[in-house]
């Protein structure tokens, strides 16, 4: 019997290429940078399945120019690239990578908020420019974490992971979310549910852990950043256009906020004029679950969901499972 022929958009951690390779037939995108929409879907001719990455916009067009799709699967937990009701629509399973980078994602959102407040990468270029002229008490002074007060947008597992760091700091944590927090969680990790205005309001440092959906879009726009403290550090580990750009550079260049921490961006890989000029923003490339480990099981999660699928299974993570009552033919 054929293997089923699937198309993996980018470069993958080879364990999931493996696993894949057990069961289908595959190809891979060779080149290093995304795939333009035409070459995607001139690759995705006669392929059963995609395996795709957050850089790959999958929607009803792109469905219905590969009509030999029958799932696709991303290497990712957030899926706002994903047109998940236009798959549905068309008998596509769709699928995600949730549980295996939370950790690694809070470890990163504890790492920029570290490196925000003690001035960590002013500290490096300083040593490395070779002007440093030693000690000085009044040099590159920060903020303290230990018993600061922080604010969690959005408080599902990375939210609880970035919590759960907070306690070994001493930190004071509320959050807010659609959806209140068992009592139990609420306790275990010391944490109180506020409304999203008192955590503006209140945050030393505020965090942001929502998915990016309609409601989440420029969710910290101007009008949010001058609620905030004019010492307070934003922190960014989810989506970009969560935050409005432009009101953020202008944020911090009139000292509106005291600093931003930030992996994401809203139209990446662009980033706002001004941003890359201002000392008070730590600035990284969309890495937040970029550990060796965890970036094999989110390889190895997608070529999961795929084998599943052919296999007459319930792909483990997918995101319409009701599809496969009516798949495509
Ligand atoms: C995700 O999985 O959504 C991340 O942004 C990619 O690391």
């Amino acid at each position: 019997m054929n293997k089923p022929a699937v198309f993996v958009s980018r470069e993958i951690p080879q364990s999931g290429l493996d696993l894949l390779r057990e069961h289908c037939d595959v190809s891979v995108w060779p080149h290093d940078r995304t795939a333009t929409r035409d070459e995607l879907i001139a690759n995705c001719q006669g392929k059963a399945a995609l395996v795709c990455l957050l850089t790959d916009k999958v929607d009803a067009g792109l469905l219905a120019a590969a009509p030999s799709l029958k799932i696709v699967a991303n290497v990712a937990v957030g899926f706002d690239n994903l047109d998940v009701a236009a798959g549905t629509a068309a008998g596509v399973v769709m699928s995600n990578t949730p549980g295996v980078l939370d950790d690694t994602t809070a470890d990163l959102a504890f790492a920029l908020l570290m490196a925000t407040a003690r001035r960590v990468v002013e500290g490096d270029r300083l040593v490395r420019s070779g002007t440093w002229g030693g000690w000085g008490i009044m040099q590159l002074l920060g903020q303290d974490v230990h018993h600061a007060k922080l604010g969690i947008v959005g408080f599902g597992r990375i939210g609880r992971g970035v919590a759960r760091r907070a306690l070994g700091f001493n930190m004071s944590v509320c959050y807010c979310d659609a959806i209140r927090a068992p009592e139990e969680v609420e306790r275990e990790l010391g944490v109180t549910f506020v409304p999203f205005e008192q955590l503006l309001r209140e945050s030393d440092f505020m965090s942001l852990h929502v998915p990016l959906i309609p409601e989440t879009h420029h969710l910290i726009d101007a009008a949010a950043l001058r609620k905030m403290k004019r010492s307070a550090i934003l922190i960014n580990t989810s989506r970009g256009p969560v935050v409005d750009e432009v009101a953020l550079v202008e944020a911090l260049r009139t000292g509106v906020i005291a600093g931003a921490g930030l992996d994401v961006y809203e139209h990446e890989p662009k980033i706002a004029q001004g941003l890359t000029a201002l000392p008070n923003a730590v600035l990284l490339p969309h890495i937040g679950s970029a550990s060796i480990a965890t970036r094999n099981k989110m390889a190895e999660i997608a070529a999961e969901n795929v084998i599943a699928f052919f296999q007459g299974r319930m792909p483990p993570t997918a995101l319409n499972p009701d599809v496969l009552k009516t798949p495509r033919a």
